[in-house]
């Protein structure tokens, strides 16, 4: 008989996670509803949440799309309240949705710029946590950021994106603080380089992508299905006594002699 395999299952739970239409977002999904949880699908786009929903189903997957652009507030009561009209309850979320709206110096960025990416980037995920709080604290729960190796280090002209990911990195402490007592587990993922749509400008041209990945010990960057398995690990049981944890997954990059 198997006594800790089945720590990993995500049988009867119910999972958010923004930002799932494409990217590391859509692994991670794929990745929970494959070890059985019913997941929702959630991105600005309904026609595009709609169309990963589809895919799931047509490999055997619950899932359902419920359009969410997360920091508009109404919007995220309304997944919230989808979510559990669809399925009863909410066991999971995954705070993943991400902007990355300016690149350049401190003293010039926008404050626009900056306000839209902490709006983004952390403010819609405490409003969705809080929202969220009430529905996991009936059977204990799982919340996951996706921060990043951002969020640890600076990088010059990063400032907006950096501050963000570093306040993300505190609001999972502070929630972890605060919530284990309702056995709700608040875990942080710092991805570092990840070939999606967001990091198109360190992949797109060969001569920045071969500099980009000599600081990297793995030498490339990650796909995005190379982040699921964290995200099975702390959405589900198997790390049951895993909270307020800052988990890197970025292929040895901060650790390189050349960062
Ligand atoms: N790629 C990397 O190298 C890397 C490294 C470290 C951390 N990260 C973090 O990982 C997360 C996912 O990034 P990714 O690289 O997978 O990006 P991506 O492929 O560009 O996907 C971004 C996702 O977020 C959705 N989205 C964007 N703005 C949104 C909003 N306001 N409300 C709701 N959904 C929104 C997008 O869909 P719609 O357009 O349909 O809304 C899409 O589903 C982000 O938080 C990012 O900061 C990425």
């Amino acid at each position: 008989m198997n006594r800790i395999k089945p720590l990993f299952s995500l049988d009867g739970k119910v999972a958010i996670v923004t930002g799932a239409s494409k990217g590391i977002g859509e692994a991670m999904a794929r990745g929970l509803a494959e070890f059985g949880a019913k997941v929702v699908i959630s991105s600005r786009k309904q026609d595009a949440v709609e169309a990963v929903a589809e895919q799931f189903k047509a490999d055997g997957l619950e899932a359902v799309g419920i359009a969410c652009h997360v920091a508009r507030d109404e919007d995220c009561k309304n997944l919230i309240e989808k979510t559990v009209e669809k399925y009863g309850r909410i066991d999971i979320l995954i705070n993943n949705a991400g902007t990355n709206p300016y690149f350049g110096p401190i003293d010039q960025m926008p404050m626009a710029a900056y306000q839209k990416t902490m709006d983004i980037n952390v403010n819609a995920a405490m409003n969705l946590s809080n929202l969220a709080y009430p529905h996991l604290k009936k059977n204990g729960g799982s919340i996951i950021h996706i921060s990043s190796i951002e969020g640890l280090h600076p990088t010059a002209g990063f400032a907006a994106y950096n501050l963000s990911k570093a306040s993300l990195v505190m609001l999972g402490q502070n929630q972890a603080a605060e919530w284990g007592k309702d056995n709700i587990r608040v875990n942080v993922i710092c991805p570092g380089l990840v070939k999606t749509k967001l990091s198109t400008a360190l992949w797109a041209n060969e001569d920045i992508y071969n500099n980009a990945i000599k600081k990297i010990p793995l030498h490339r960057m990650a796909q995005p299905d190379e982040m699921a398995g964290l995200a099975v690990f702390l959405a589900s049981g198997a790390s049951s006594y895993c909270t307020g944890a800052v988990i890197v997954n970025d292929g040895g990059i901060l650790h390189s002699p050349l960062m």
